[in-house]
């Protein structure tokens, strides 16, 4: 190694040297004054304080005879607890609603709507077979039909109507 290069790397140790040292001094300034400021502060803190006493609150709660249990009447659930997407009304509803999205614009190889040539060999299967692939899915040469459009939620009447929807309008 020659002189230059020995003095480069002593320069260079150094600077890194120091560099290190005051990373770790601002690092234990910060905590020091995180310390005394934020740690108390947030501790204290409403919000803070009713979490924690939730989680360390006991799941049982003791009904005292005698006393005031009111506090322990469970309420019953709203009747709207679970109101999930909204049910469409009918046929066209449903389409708007769960297959346009697909069947609207063809994506993902779903038969358009309004396009013959496509359907025409579809609707030949006869009803019994379309309403049996739009329920309970079907995966095809052009693509995967999601069983109900992905809507498990709804009843398979109203998909039968969709799907009479669909046919009517590509006839
Ligand atoms: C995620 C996209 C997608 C959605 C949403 C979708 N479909 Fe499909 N559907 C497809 C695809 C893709 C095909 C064609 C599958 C094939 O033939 O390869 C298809 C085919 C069909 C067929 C023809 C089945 C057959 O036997 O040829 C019917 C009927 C159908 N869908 C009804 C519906 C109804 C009703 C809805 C709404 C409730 C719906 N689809 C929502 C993608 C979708």
């Amino acid at each position: 190694m020659s002189k230059q290069d020995s003095h480069f790397i002593n320069v260079f140790g150094l600077v890194l040297g120091i560099l290190i040292a005051i990373a770790i001094v601002i690092f234990g300034v910060a905590r020091a004054v995180g310390n005394s400021t934020q740690r108390k502060d947030v501790q204290q803190e409403d919000l803070y304080v009713k979490a924690v006493e939730a989680r360390v609150a006991p799941p049982v709660r003791i009904a005292v005879a005698g006393a005031d249990n009111s506090a322990l009447t469970i309420a019953a659930p709203a009747a709207s607890a679970a109101p999930g997407l909204p049910v469409p009304a009918d046929g066209a509803a449903l389409y708007d609603a769960a297959c346009h999205t697909c069947h609207g614009a063809g994506i993902g190889g779903a038969p358009k709507m309004g396009d013959k040539a496509a359907w025409g060999p579809r609707i030949a299967q006869g009803d019994a077979t379309l309403y049996k692939h739009a329920i309970e899915g079907f995966t095809g040469t052009h693509g995967v039909m999601p069983a109900k459009g992905g809507r498990m939620d709804l009843p398979d009447d109203l998909i039968k109507q969709g799907v009479d929807y669909m046919v009517q309008h590509s006839r």
